[in-house]
């Protein structure tokens, strides 16, 4: 069978990375590009991140592509304090990488998206795994891809679990409501993997180690982020005993869908008052036959982390 081909939409900070990590390492899938958001960090540094992790890993060959710096209904974006308090200024947890050699791509973001929709159709797979800017934006400009995409499997909301930014909301939601909103209400074929399953797949220094004692470049840089993360988890939710690998977990849902138990459900994003940001079930839709959309509930979460950490330690081993 023909391989998936895998987009990321990524707001560069240290879950995003190991996201990227993963989806090199997947046998399931070729990663055909990286598309850059704000969000953990500026739009921009994103885009210097994800060339710089790239290239540290062996694969200069994967574009990277500028997406929107702001969302849908501001003019601006400023980095939330939680944010850099999670994954530092710089959005790698201050871990310093060689500076790439090569620049982001001319096409923008959205294009992108569009081109490789009308490319490569059913077989194509989009792991947004920051805020739905870009997504809404590219959905907007051309109607006809939400019948193309094969699917998209985005890290964000929380429909069992209080979220991580209000009681009710999760920070990738939380960037751009209404943008969340038009994706969840689109006719895309959609997965979210929300802090219901991603808070019960962790990572501890235990695990860092095995990559730090590989002794290669990317084995210590990725166990030295990652321990900045792990620190960060302890003053932010101690409770957990660990740090959640949020994004990864959605790459690895995306090319292989049996890691979790999901339920169909016609969902939407309030974007008014107390509860903007929620993701939950449309009234309106909620007996509505085509449900295209499907919240994870439950996970696997040992053959989840033992497939990341043979996937990521196999990689680091080489770089
Ligand atoms: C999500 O928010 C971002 O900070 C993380 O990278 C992850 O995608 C977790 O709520
Ligand atoms: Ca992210």
């Amino acid at each position: 069978m023909a391989k998936y081909k895998m987009i990321l939409d990524l707001d560069t900070g240290i879950d995003d990375a190991l996201a990227i990590a993963y989806a090199l390492a997947a046998p399931e899938c070729d990663l055909i590009g990286i598309v850059c958001s704000y969000g953990n960090l500026l739009v921009d540094g994103a885009v210097q991140n994800s060339l710089n992790l790239l290239e540290m890993l062996g694969h200069p060959e994967v574009p990277v592509f500028r997406g929107l710096s702001h969302s849908s209904t501001t003019d601006s974006f400023s980095v939330m304090p939680v944010s850099q308090l999670i994954h530092g200024k710089n959005g790698i947890g201050e871990v310093e990488l060689k500076q790439a050699d090569r620049q982001v791509e001319s096409m923008s973001g959205v294009d992108f998206f569009i081109e490789a929709a009308h490319k490569y159709q059913g077989q194509l797979l989009i792991v947004p795994t920051g805020p739905l800017t870009n997504l809404a934006a590219a959905i907007k400009k051309d109607p006809e891809i939400v019948d193309l995409i094969g699917h998209v499997t985005l890290m964000g909301g929380a429909l069992t679990v209080p979220g991580n930014v209000t009681a009710v909301t999760e920070a990738n939601i939380n960037q751009d409501p209404e943008a969340a909103d038009e994706v969840f209400r689109s006719k895309l074929p959609l997965t979210m993997i929300g802090l219901d399953v991603t808070t019960r797949t962790l990572l501890t220094k235990q695990d860092t180690k095995k990559w730090r004692d590989l002794n290669t470049l990317s084995g210590q840089k990725y166990a030295d982020l990652t321990d900045y993360y792990i620190d960060a988890y302890k003053v932010t939710s101690p409770h957990l005993g660990g740090c959640a690998l949020h994004d990864p977990l959605a790459v690895a849902c995306a090319v292989d869908p049996s890691l979790v138990q999901t339920i169909y459900l016609n969902m939407k994003v309030d974007t008014e008052g107390a509860f903007r940001g929620r993701t939950i079930g449309d009234e309106t839709r909620i007996n509505d036959e085509a449900r295209q959309t499907q919240a994870a509930v439950n996970v696997d979460v040992d053959r989840f982390v033992s497939t990341f950490m043979r996937y990521l330690t196999d990689l680091f081993a080489k770089h």
